[in-house]
């Protein structure tokens, strides 16, 4: 069992702003939850807060349903993985990572028993007399992975730890965090500012903002249904249009649309821009700028004099007009003051 659980957790650094504001999150033993939002939101913070090495302001972390408010950070049998890897510089790659047990006073013989094992499960086997700055950026976040597995922790924390690596090595890494993830059956609690790996990697995503939680649910349910424009917007790309509702009737561009949902008033709706090329609702604009981006284009133009994007294959049409063609019901409603979905 290690299920972490925050309760009203509050965090100021000032004793004035509240950066983390009232954070409530029930993380399922085993689960693989992913914290995304943009920098200075708060992820880093909520990871301090876990592994103790912050002081929280008020409200409670339970580990196990215990309450480890004042448990030391050591105590609390936790793995932190960072993004700038900290691996100590002086030492090989073997010490780096028989070093947490070594400091635990565990006996010689079965510390390089784990250190091997781990070493051979991250692919480290042939670099366990190399210091670190003999590897490249993948083997030293490796060795880092392998520095906190090799604990045993009941819970693993991870803050950005691919964001120093290049585009492929990040994707290929991705894969290999989700079957450790398998191998291992822990906890681990995941923060990055990327969408594609919330979306790719969580059991479940937690976003946030300002502080807040804004939605936490499956990737499937916060692609699909966005509590709020925050959300709507900061996973994948969502188009917003403003319009002003008349019995289920709107306007974009001068054409007439139809909801059946109970709207009136002036709201923000909003499509995907991979929803914009079938649908029996049909929009001739004008593409502003046209971008090829390998296996299709994206266009921009404006609704409503809101910038727009649509994703549409290769072979789609695409002249001195474009015809959009969309589904009213793949459109969102939001509340243009709370920016809550209607
Ligand atoms: N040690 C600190 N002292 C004062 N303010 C801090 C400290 N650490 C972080 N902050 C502030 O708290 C907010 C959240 O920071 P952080 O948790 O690092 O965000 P994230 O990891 O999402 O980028 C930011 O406004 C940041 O400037
Ligand atoms: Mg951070």
């Amino acid at each position: 069992m290690s299920s972490v659980i925050l309760k009203n957790l509050v965090k100021s650094y000032d004793g004035k702003k509240n950066v983390i504001d009232n954070i409530n999150l029930e993380i399922k033993d085993k689960e693989f939850i992913v914290l995304v939002g943009s920098s200075g939101c708060g992820k880093s913070t909520i990871l301090r807060l876990i592994s103790g090495l912050e002081d929280i302001t008020s409200g409670e972390v339970l580990i196990d349903n215990k309450v480890v408010n004042s448990v030391p950070p050591k105590d609390r049998d936790i793995a932190f993985v960072f993004q700038s890897y900290a691996l100590y510089p002086h030492m090989s790659v073997y010490d780096n990572i028989a070093f947490g047990l070594k400091m635990r006073k565990i006996p010689k013989l079965e510390i390089d028993k784990k250190v091997r094992e781990v070493a051979k499960s991250l692919n480290l086997e042939e670099l366990l007399d190399r210091k670190p700055r003999q590897l490249s950026g993948g083997q030293r976040q490796r060795v880092a992975l392998g520095r906190a597995i090799v604990r045993n922790p009941k819970v693993f924390l991870m803050d950005e730890p691919l964001s120093n690596l290049d585009a492929n090595l990040r994707v290929q890494m991705r894969s290999e965090i989700k079957k450790l993830h398998q191998k291992l059956q822990t906890t681990f609690i995941y923060v990055t500012h990327d969408q594609t790996e919330a979306l790719t990697m969580g059991d479940r995503i937690v976003v946030l903002d300002k502080g807040k939680i804004q939605q936490a649910d499956s990737p499937e349910v916060i692609y699909n249904s966005p509590k709020n424009k925050f959300v709507a917007g900061f996973i994948g790309q969502m188009n917003f249009i403003d319009v002003n509702v008349n019995n289920g009737h709107f306007l974009i561009e001068g054409i007439d649309f139809y909801t059946d949902k109970n709207i009136n008033g002036s709201v923000t709706a909003a499509i995907r821009a991979e929803k914009m090329v079938s649908g029996d609702s049909v929009l001739e604009v004008v593409p502003e700028i046209v971008e090829m981006t390998g296996g299709e284009r994206i266009v921009y133009f404006y609704l409503n004099g809101n910038k727009c994007s649509a994703k549409v294959p290769l072979d789609y049409p695409i002249g001195d007009k474009i015809e959009l063609k969309f589904s009213v019901n793949d459109m969102y409603f939001f509340n243009k003051e709370s920016g809550e979905v209607i």
